[in-house]
């Protein structure tokens, strides 16, 4: 079955990026003049998506109105003949089918991917998380697709992470299939050392078959008393198997400081606007270091 359909989880709180998240959600932040949602919209879109749904909660109805069109500003823009503006904004609202629906209570990414359930209606979804932005030529979520298309099996965006960090993340147990794609048949999340399987961690993107909702509803509360995708998807690695695909592109953890820092100076590098000027004053600012 093709893949049309996008879940784009943002409901959670955002603690390791206040005091900016306290009334602004994380997945508006910028990186340089987008926020960083609009980079995972727009990556969903080149991977075919055409219809999305954002998980939000309280505070975080400013989300919609990026995605809607904005009348005032659009007529204020063509009066003032900025048409190449005007031609951007438009086209954000254009994008994609975006619908929104709150988790109302802050439970957990696999209670937030479980109110997706009717919009799903019986058809695979590919989940792309609210704080983690993927540059690449390729689009990851595209990646995740072809796979899922090619072996008909739940898939988990993965990549490497260090041994001494993989307690933050997921591990699961891989074995591979060709090139960067693996069978993964067992997985665990925030693994003590006793219980890491292997260093590859589920990084940001999957795509997961109906038989996901099920098994949510049935999914306890696990590691921080939140309801954990994570043992959703074990139990479909123990079962039917998943695939794991270690994706080109780079990723960026917009939900820390370092990470929103990092995705700012790359992407202002590649800017075709500032990138001249910023890769000089980055020289000057290195020779201080
Ligand atoms: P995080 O683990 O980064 O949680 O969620 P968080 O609450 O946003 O961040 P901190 O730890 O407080 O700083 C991973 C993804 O799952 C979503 C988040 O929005 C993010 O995209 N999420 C998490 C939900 O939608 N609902 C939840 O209940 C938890």
């Amino acid at each position: 079955m093709k893949v049309t359909k996008a879940v784009i989880p943002a409901a959670g709180l955002g603690t390791r990026v206040l005091p900016a998240t306290k009334a602004m959600p994380k997945e508006m932040l910028p990186i340089v003049d987008k926020p960083s949602i609009q980079y995972i919209v727009e990556e969903a879109v080149k991977s075919g998506i055409t219809d999305i749904l954002i998980i939000t909660n309280r505070g975080k109805g400013i989300i919609e109105d990026h995605f809607d069109r904005s009348p005032d500003l659009e007529r204020s823009l063509e009066n003032s003949g900025k048409l190449d503006m005007l031609n951007d904004l438009r086209a954000v609202a254009d994008l994609a089918n975006i619908y929104t629906i709150r988790q109302k209570e802050t439970k957990g990414l696999g209670h937030a991917i479980s109110r997706a359930k009717s919009f799903a209606a019986g058809e695979p979804i590919a989940v792309l998380y609210g704080d983690d932005v993927i540059i690449g030529e390729n689009p990851a979520c595209k990646q995740l697709i072809d796979a899922y298309e090619k072996y008909g099996l739940g898939v988990v965006g993965v990549k490497e992470v260090k041994r001494e960090e993989i307690h933050k993340y997921s591990s699961l147990k891989v074995e591979n299939l060709e090139n960067n794609i693996y069978k993964c048949t067992d997985m665990v999340e925030k693994p003590d050392e006793d219980h890491i399987l292997s260093c590859f961690s589920i990084l940001g993107r999957c795509v997961l078959p109906p038989e996901i909702f099920d098994i949510l509803e049935d999914t306890q509360p696990g590691v921080g008393g939140e309801i954990q995708l994570t043992d959703a998807m074990r139990r479909l690695a123990q079962t039917t198997g998943m695939t794991a695909v270690d994706f080109e592109g780079v990723r960026y953890d917009m939900g820390n400081k370092l990470g929103i820092l990092k995705a700012t100076v790359e992407v202002a590098l590649t800017h075709p606007e500032v990138k001249d000027g910023f890769r000089e004053y980055l020289k000057e600012i290195a020779k201080t270091l």
